[in-house]
This record gives C-alpha cells, sequence and structure tokens, in this order.
C-alpha cells in the first residue's frame, strides 16, 4: 500500500510515529510560513502540516498542490496544540508533520466544492458525479446502503434463504410499467424483456423447490419518473413456499425492525407495525400509503353538510360523493394567498374546488359560510374538533378525488407546520387490497398488484361478475408517506390463475404466449407460496433523511431517464443496428 494509515486513525496515542498517508487535498491554507494541508480519504480527514525551517523540500512541494491533487505524505505524528485541537474530528487532536511530500497526479479545478455541503445545482453533480460522490454526504449515504445490503444478507442468510440470481434478458414480467426490449441479434425481430422484477423467475423457483429464496435484484421499468422512482432500481425480493400472509409479514417485519436497530439506532420506529386496511388507510388518510407520523385524520361530513344551503355540497351528497375535511390547528389566520395556494393544491388532485373555514375569535370566516346555519357550524366544529385558531379544509366529490386532494393537503401542512418528528420511521402494513383496478379508458381490468396475486378466498362465480368487489391477498409496507415493499400471497392453481388472465382481458391464446411457462409449471406440483419486495433505494432513502432515492444511487439517471455524465442512452453506430435488424424510422 502506498500509505501505512488511513486518515480517519490517528490520534494522540500516535504520537511520535512515523506514518505514510495518501489521499485528496481537501483544503490547503497558507499560513505566511507555515502550510496547512488537510488530507482527505475515505476514512477521513487529517491535518498535514509544513515549515519552510525543517523540511523546505516538503514545504515547497505544499506551495505547488491544489486541491483535489493526489499527494501522499511521510511524516511525524505530533499533537496539535491545545486551542488547535479540532474536536468535531476524531484526528483533531494530532497532525502529521511531513518529511515529504509526493504528488501522485494533479487535478483542475473541480466545477464545485467537495468539501463543503453547500448546495449545487444537481445537473453539475450529475454530469461529474464521480466528483459528487467525493463528497461527504453522498460517501455517507453510499457506505449506509451497504451496510443495509450487508445486513439483509447477513438477515436472510440466517433464516436459511438461499441468495439464487435470475436473468436480466427475459421475457416480459408485468409490473405496470412498459418494459425495456433488448434486441436479439440471432433471432431477427425478436426481443427480450428486462424484468420490472423477477416476479415469474422466484415463483418458479419455489416450484422447483428451493422453498425460501431471496435476491438482491435489480429491475428494470420504463415509466414516468419521479423522486421516488428509477428506471431501474435494486429490490430485496423475496419468496417462501408453504406460508401464510402472516409469516410474511412477520418476517418483513423483523427484518426491518432489526435492520434499523443495526444501521440507524437512533431512529426510533411504531412497534408493533400497524395494521390498516386498504379501505381504512383511504377512508382515515386518503392515502393507501399515508404519513402515520401525525394525525390529520379526514372526517366524514357527507351528514353534517350534506344537507346544507351549499349548492355544491348538497349536489355532491345527491349524486352519490363525498364531504370530507381536515383540521389544520392555528392556521386561522391564513392570508389569501395561503389559502389559494392550498386550493391549488386540490385542484390539482383533481377536486373542483376548496372550502375553508377559518375560526377566528370574531367567528367563522370564509366564502361558504353564509349558506351554513348556526347548527350546521356547531355540528361541524364538533365533528372536527376544530377550536378558535384553527382551519378547516373540505372538498365535495367523488370519494377518490376527495381523498387524493384531502391527503395532499395534508402532506402539506405536515411541512408547513413541520408536525412530524424527523427521527421516526412509522412503519405500518396495508392489507386487503382489491383484486382488480377499472381502466375506463381501455375498458378493461387490471391487476392491483400483479397479475398472479391470489385472490381473498372466495366464490368463483362473483369473481367474474364483479371483479370490482374481490379482495386480494396482496399487502404493502408503508413507511412516512412512502410504499417502501409490495407482496401478496401468489396463486398456485393453474386453473385459478387461467381464471385470473381471462378477466384480465387476456384470451387462452394470449395467456399461453405471454406466460405458458407459468401455467405449465404449476401444473406440476406447485406448492403454496408467497412472498414480497422491498426496495432499497426507497429503505437507504429514508434511513439516510433523503427525499430523492437519486441520492443514495451512485450513478442514478435524471427524470428524463438519461445518464448526463456518460450521455446515455446515446446514438449506435449503423452496422450495429443492422446487425440487430433495426432501422430508424426519423419521426423528425
Ligand atoms: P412492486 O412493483 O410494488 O412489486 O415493487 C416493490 C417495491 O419496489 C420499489 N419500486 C421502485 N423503486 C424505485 N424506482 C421504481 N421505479 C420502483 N418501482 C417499485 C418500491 C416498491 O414497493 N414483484 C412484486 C413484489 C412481490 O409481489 O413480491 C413487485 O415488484 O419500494
Ligand atoms: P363556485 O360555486 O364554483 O364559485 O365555488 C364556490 C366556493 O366553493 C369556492 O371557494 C370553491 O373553491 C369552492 N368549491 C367549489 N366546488 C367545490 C367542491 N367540490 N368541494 C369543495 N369546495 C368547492
Amino acid at each position: 500500500m502506498l500509505k501505512t494509515h488511513t486518515c480517519g486513525e490517528l490520534c494522540a496515542e500516535h504520537e511520535g510515529q512515523e506514518v505514510t498517508l495518501a489521499g485528496w487535498v481537501n483544503l490547503r491554507r497558507d499560513h505566511g510560513g507555515l502550510i496547512f494541508i488537510v488530507l482527505r480519504d475515505r476514512a477521513g480527514l487529517t491535518q498535514v502540516v509544513t515549515s519552510p525551517e525543517t523540511v523546505p523540500e516538503a514545504h515547497a512541494v505544499a506551495a505547488q498542490v491544489r486541491g483535489e491533487y493526489v499527494i501522499q505524505v511521510r511524516g511525524t505524528v505530533r499533537r496539535r496544540p491545545a486551542n488547535q485541537v479540532n474536536p468535531d474530528w476524531p484526528t483533531g487532536e494530532v497532525e502529521v508533520e511531513a518529511q515529504e511530500i509526493k504528488i501522485l497526479n494533479t487535478s483542475r479545478t473541480p466545477p464545485f466544492y467537495i468539501y463543503e455541503e453547500s448546495p449545487v445545482d444537481e445537473v453539475l453533480r450529475l454530469r461529474y458525479r464521480y466528483l459528487d460522490l467525493r463528497r461527504a454526504r453522498m460517501q455517507r449515504n453510499l457506505i449506509l446502503r451497504h451496510r443495509v445490503v450487508k445486513f439483509i444478507r447477513d438477515f436472510m442468510d440466517a433464516r436459511g434463504f438461499l441468495e439464487i440470481e435470475t436473468p436480466y434478458l427475459f421475457k416480459s414480467t408485468p409490473e405496470g410499467a412498459r418494459d425495456y426490449l433488448v434486441p436479439s441479434r440471432v433471432h431477427p425481430g425478436k426481443f427480450y424483456a428486462l424484468p420490472q422484477s423477477p416476479q415469474q423467475l422466484k415463483q418458479l423457483l419455489m416450484v422447483a423447490g428451493y422453498e425460501r429464496y431471496f435476491q438482491i435484484a435489480r429491475c428494470f421499468r420504463d415509466e414516468d419518473l419521479r423522486g421516488d422512482r428509477q428506471p431501474e432500481f435494486t429490490q430485496l425480493d423475496l419468496e417462501m413456499s408453504f406460508v401464510e400472509r402472516d409469516d410474511i409479514l412477520e418476517l418483513t417485519e423483523a427484518l426491518y425492525t432489526e435492520l434499523v436497530r443495526a444501521v440507524t439506532p437512533e431512529k426510533r420506529i411504531l412497534s408493533p407495525f400497524p395494521r390498516l386496511s386498504h379501505t381504512e388507510a383511504l377512508e382515515r388518510f386518503g392515502s393507501d400509503k399515508p404519513d402515520l407520523r401525525f394525525g390529520m385524520e379526514l372526517v366524514d361530513l357527507t351528514e353534517t353538510l350534506g344537507e346544507s344551503g351549499f349548492r355544491v355540497f348538497r349536489q355532491v351528497r345527491e349524486s352519490g360523493g363525498c364531504i370530507k375535511g381536515i383540521v389544520a390547528p392555528g392556521c386561522a389566520g391564513y392570508t389569501r394567498r395561503q389559502l389559494d395556494e392550498l386550493t391549488g393544491l386540490a385542484k390539482a388532485q383533481g377536486a373542483k374546488g376548496l372550502v375553508t373555514l377559518a375560526f377566528r375569535s370574531e367567528g367563522v370566516k370564509g366564502p361558504a359560510v353564509k349558506f351554513l346555519t348556526e347548527g350546521e357550524l356547531a355540528a361541524l366544529a364538533e365533528h372536527t374538533g376544530a377550536g378558535e385558531g384553527d382551519l378547516v379544509c373540505i372538498v365535495a366529490d367523488v370519494p377518490a378525488v376527495a381523498a387524493a386532494a384531502l391527503s395532499a393537503l395534508r402532506l402539506a401542512f405536515r411541512d408547513r407546520l413541520e408536525l412530524v418528528d424527523r427521527d421516526l420511521l412509522a412503519f405500518a402494513f396495508v392489507l386487503d387490497f382489491p383484486m382488480f383496478e377499472r381502466d375506463e379508458e381501455a375498458q378493461r381490468w387490471n391487476a392491483a398488484h400483479h397479475p398472479f396475486t391470489m385472490p381473498r378466498p372466495f366464490d368463483y362465480e362473483s369473481m367474474a361478475a364483479d371483479p370490482a368487489a374481490i379482495l386480494s391477498e396482496a399487502y404493502d409496507l408503508i413507511c412516512n408517506g412512502y410504499e417502501l415493499a409490495s407482496g401478496s400471497i401468489r396463486i398456485h392453481d393453474p386453473q385459478l390463475q387461467a381464471d385470473v388472465f381471462r378477466i384480465l382481458g387476456y384470451n387462452e391464446a394470449e395467456a399461453k404466449a405471454r406466460f405458458g411457462h407459468i401455467l405449465e409449471a404449476f401444473t406440476y406440483g406447485a406448492p403454496p407460496h408467497g412472498g414480497i419486495a422491498p426496495g432499497i433505494d426507497r429503505t437507504v432513502m429514508l434511513l439516510a433523511d433523503e427525499t430523492n432515492i437519486r441520492e443514495v444511487i451512485a450513478f442514478p439517471k435524471t427524470t428524463q431517464a438519461t445518464d448526463l455524465m456518460a450521455d446515455a442512452p446515446a446514438t449506435v453506430d449503423p452496422r450495429q443496428l443492422e446487425e440487430l435488424h433495426i432501422r430508424i424510422v426519423d419521426e423528425a
């Protein structure tokens, strides 16, 4: 090694030792006479000092180095004078007096400061990702990610799970997104699909008798990207045979409880994890992944206000919709502009408007007050618990829109009023999802989770007759407003699987062409099985207190699915296209 120690380990105990360090110049300060170099490597920072009197050669080299130069320093460890001890650094008690400094490589001036935590434009960070990754925040996040994955591997191994790799070049495995396709050179006109998840493969491993499988698996999905979505991301994919729902939930709860304790012990969790039905989550919080770190639950006001003199409320009630509200504590003084912002948030979720009622000392204020009787206002206060100083926000609409609008407002108040404890991880399970979702535009049913999910014990006639009424054995793990994991007990009966494909609109030939392998496998003794897939990126994001998964991925893509550093995707050599039997139809 070109070094005897890291930059993170020297302390008073090493006083007097001769050491060799190597790393990057974090900072260089010329104190007229003395030169101080803060040397950085992955382990930390160490101060190096040179003076023209003691070792003029080393001092001359120190005078030449600049930020991000790579240098090797041989020198003696000495205690810093008491007034120069830096208590913020593990190495802050000592410094290395250089005997010799070698420049191993120079560096151009970086486009942003490496040693400062100041915000830098993300485009620049992604363009120079290798420099961004030198910064403390990214290093912390990637080290945390390593520890999370290491913990998971040990946890699964201790419970008898085998890590088995599955192919990337496979066949379409639908999870509700578009596929990334890979053209075949040797089979003209044919394509592999990169798996949206190893779903079918892990089920086939259960048919194959492996009983407990896991994989730190890369998944590929061509979908609209957001802060918590990347086109390629990583799951802890796991599957077990001979289990019921609660076995998977208990395993998942143990995994996350022990993970948090091991890697972020400063965080608190709710224990045991609360369990909510899908219906309950929507009714109480307006979301199937509510942030449970705070209350502000939705109140149903359909009965209270449905017959009021306010036309909008009456009409919505008469057409079968609902009237729901939330109470924002202490917000009765909101200005016109602040109220307009809230209305904008509600409208962005499809609401037609927002009624706000400010409970002021001089009475209830708001544009709809004149339509409400004293009795209705009193009933409203009683049902919502609103008191002086509070702001009640009400949306009347079909249940899905009222839920979405109020859920968005709830999260906005969370952030504005700083309602949450940042060290709390509010994990919970959401259960009893519907099996099917109606796609009105395409006039068909979609699988709410995926087509391999077991419907709740049911009566066959009703499944075909009224798919909307069927619940499934699917479950989600949620945390702080994010969906962290999804899973289900699977279908293992080929007949039932074929029935579900039929409801999803595949005729027999299509089902056979797309999923024949799994239907056939189920005829050879498929055990009852189920599993779950936690997103690793989202898990690390929450543990790292980040709000975007790009911050916990070494080389992420932009929301336009591009890599700014390598400039991917890119055009390719026409010869490659020819070999792949592909002709580009230029739209321009
Ligand atoms: P699902 O599609 O719900 O289930 O995905 C499971 C978890 O993977 C993470 N995730 C993502 N993370 C980052 N970017 C994305 N684009 C993205 N999409 C999903 C989320 C999510 O909860 N095969 C099933 C699992 C099963 O049934 O066992 C599946 O993939 O954290
Ligand atoms: P309008 O009758 O459309 O002029 O709306 C009067 C007030 O009611 C405005 O403050 C609107 O934002 C609000 N409003 C309209 N429709 C709804 C609705 N469906 N739910 C809640 N508030 C609404």
